[in-house]
């Protein structure tokens, strides 16, 4: 795929999303600008940025929910020839938790593109909400109320919602916030698998270095002066990563993943 390793790619990835020139703000604000990447069919994607740099506005802009101020976002029609879908994961959960829903009535939302928001969801839509809570692990908690659930349960029935969806792409907005590093684990892990057995294009955006070159296949840092997208391995030396972020890090591997420490 992406640029700058074509060797490592299949030679026909199929560009799902493509910025080119990209400026992204709200009114008079700019946040981003000089934005070019692909995002290709089949891609596990990072993209790493400190607080506020900008990350969330960029995946306003993937969604198509914020219109770029210059330059071109273009889509692939999705599946089918419809519109390309997504899964979207979003940074804070915004769900009501005073209203008592239950697991599976938060992952039927993610349904509700399909069945029209008026309509009762049917027999379809509710066994393919199953299916995603147990594509996530909770096949048991169907029943269960949203809000008296953990964290890192919630987090992943948002996941379940946005597979629910059936999407050409997830998008996940700081997937590990505020969890512990057993539930990070495990919600990383999750993503993997998602990507590698159902093939699943995915983007991921942090400000956790870690949680990020440990899992994708590329990366691309906002707020670099030259934001590019590159295999993982290629981006992550020490070398590059100490110019980045303008201190020592050095970069090794812990249970066969990789660390970078400073
Ligand atoms: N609706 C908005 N109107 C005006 N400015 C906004 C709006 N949303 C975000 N911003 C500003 O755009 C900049 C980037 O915000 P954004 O939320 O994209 O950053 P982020 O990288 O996702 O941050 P974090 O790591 O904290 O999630 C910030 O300066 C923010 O204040
Ligand atoms: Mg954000």
């Amino acid at each position: 795929m992406q640029q700058a390793s074509a060797a490592d790619e299949p030679a026909a990835a199929t560009p799902l999303i493509r910025f080119e020139g990209v400026e992204l703000g709200y009114g008079r604000k700019r946040v981003l600008s000089g934005l070019s990447f692909t995002l290709y069919a089949g891609d596990y994607l990072g993209i790493v940025g400190p607080n506020g740099v900008g990350k969330t506005t960029l995946l306003k802009a993937v969604l198509g929910v914020l219109r770029p101020q210059a330059g071109r976002v273009t889509r692939a029609p999705g599946r089918g020839g419809g519109t390309l879908t997504f899964g979207y994961v979003p940074q804070l959960q915004t769900i009501d938790e005073i209203y008592p829903l239950t697991a599976l009535d938060v992952v039927l939302m993610g349904r509700y593109r399909r069945v029209g928001l008026f309509r009762r969801p049917g027999k379809t839509d509710h066994a393919r909400s199953l299916a995603a809570l147990e594509q996530v692990g909770l096949a048991d908690s169907a029943t269960l109320l949203f809000r008296d659930l953990s964290g890192g349960q919630r987090q992943r029935v948002l996941m379940a919602r946005a597979l629910a969806a059936d999407p050409d792409i997830l998008v996940l907005d700081e997937p590990t916030n505020g969890m512990d590093p057993a539930a990070e684990r495990a919600t990383m892990d999750l993503i993997d698998r998602l990507h590698r057995e159902s093939g699943l294009t995915v983007l991921v955006v942090s400000h956790l270095l870690n949680v990020v070159i440990a899992h994708v296949s590329h990366i691309a840092f906002l707020g670099a002066s030259d934001f590019a997208v590159l295999p993982v391995a290629e981006a992550t030396t020490p070398e590059h990563l100490s110019r980045l972020y303008g201190i020592p890090i050095a970069v090794g591997q812990v249970n066969g993943r990789r660390v970078a420490t400073w």
